[in-house]
């Protein structure tokens, strides 16, 4: 969408022109799953595919959204003096809880505005269209009422809204990486301390292809929050001797140490995958930058298979993915990416290998799943911001 047809369709629908207009990525994880809430590494991407935003300020206290994805559902209409949870209001629960939460920061949000959206993230593809709408309006916000905004800050409070205004426990990565991307670069983040470092995704003669297994990820939110359980129940039993507030703080030697102390053989799986895929992610980003593909895809397999076969989150739909990419020509790693149970996975692939990966891993996936799985190519861009203004 460029900023023409932007600004057109917001004029159609409000009857005006917008103030500005905006973009917000979604993200790909290169590796480091399950280990945000966890207080360990995280590498992901910001990605171009993401959301579109155009926005006016009003002169009331409503609000007025409207969603390109879902226009059955017209303009929805909000008080600005009103910003509680009702399930009536749909996907603009998203904006009420940012823009709460950028007022009880301190923020003034001093009028309501028009905002139209549209994204072109595969709907329930686990590549953070909800995180990406949350930047953005955050982002629309600042601008329409030139707030003074940390943009950490700003990915705090999109994971606050996640958190504790539509339930999901979910950790810092998605906003973060979506909020701090930057160009043809990934963020190798320590979830613990917020400190970051953008490191070039230099992959030679390959590229990232993104694979959809078109499998909604319907289980993902309440089997999320109970692997995050499992673990602080983990880091309990582990403190009877040792004195950790997360898994991230262990090594994979200390942890097999103390394993004996989690009294349940999940529980000790689900550990491990927190402890391991954190050391994996350590290792990959040292082997990335020092140009080491090979074993960088290494890496990016032993995720998956710890995530296959400890975190078990990935399903036949990912591991079907995962597997088939392996057997092919030119593939130097695949793996989930996000929270699993369907959404996407991600293959590291030779750029002149591209179509006879897609042909073949869309074949056999095809053939064992049932419907096929959408391939697209990965390009790694900058993170939430504006386009245009009037
Ligand atoms: C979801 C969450 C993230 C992270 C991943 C798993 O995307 O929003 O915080 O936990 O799952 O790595």
């Amino acid at each position: 969408m460029d900023i023409k047809d932007l600004i057109q369709a917001f004029t159609e629908v409000f009857g005006v022109e917008p103030d500005a207009t905006f973009f917000s990525p979604g993200r790909i994880n290169l590796i480091g799953e399950h280990t945000d809430y966890n207080g360990g590494h995280v590498f992901p991407a910001a990605i171009t595919l993401g959301t579109y935003g155009a926005a006016r300020k009003r002169d009331d206290q409503l609000l007025r959204f409207y969603s390109g994805n879902f226009e059955h559902l017209g303009i929805i209409e909000v008080d600005l003096q009103d910003l509680v949870f009702k399930k009536e209001d749909n996907w603009t629960n998203y904006p009420k809880g940012v823009l709460k939460f950028l007022q009880e920061a301190g923020h003034t949000i001093e009028a309501g505005m028009d905002v139209y959206v549209f994204g072109n993230i595969p709907n329930g593809s686990g590549l953070s269209s909800s995180a990406s709408l949350e930047l953005l309006i955050g982002i629309i916000a600042e601008e329409l009422f030139e707030l003074k905004l940390n943009r950490i800050d700003l990915v705090k409070i999109g994971k606050q809204t996640e958190n504790e205004f539509i339930g999901v426990n979910s950790g810092i990565m998605d906003q973060f990486a979506i909020g701090m991307g930057a160009n043809k670069q990934a963020i190798y983040l320590d979830t613990n301390t917020l400190e970051y470092e953008l490191v070039p995704l230099d992959l030679g003669d390959h590229v990232v292809v993104i694979m959809n297994t078109n499998k909604r990820r319907e289980l993902a939110d309440s089997k999320y929050n109970e692997r995050r359980a499992e673990c602080e129940t983990a880091v309990t039993e582990l403190n009877a001797l040792l004195s950790i507030e997360t898994l991230g703080e262990l090594d994979e030697v200390t942890f097999d140490e103390y394993a004996y102390l989690i009294k349940d053989a999940n529980r000790l799986k689900r550990a491990r995958h927190a402890v391991s895929e954190n050391q994996r992610t350590l290792k990959a980003k040292d082997a990335l930058v020092a140009g080491d593909l090979k074993k960088f895809g290494r890496l990016v397999n032993a995720s998956h298979v710890s995530l296959e076969h400890d975190y078990e989150v990935t399903g036949i739909e990912l591991d079907t993915l995962a597997h088939t990419a392996w057997e092919q020509a030119g593939v130097l790693g695949a793996r989930m990416t996000g929270a699993g149970f369907g959404g996407c996975g991600i293959a590291i692939v030779q750029k002149d290998k591209v179509d006879s990966f897609t042909e073949n891993v869309g074949r056999i996936y095809t053939e064992k799943i049932g419907y096929a799985p959408d391939f697209y190519i990965a390009e790694i861009a900058g993170g939430s911001r504006v386009l245009s203004r009037k």
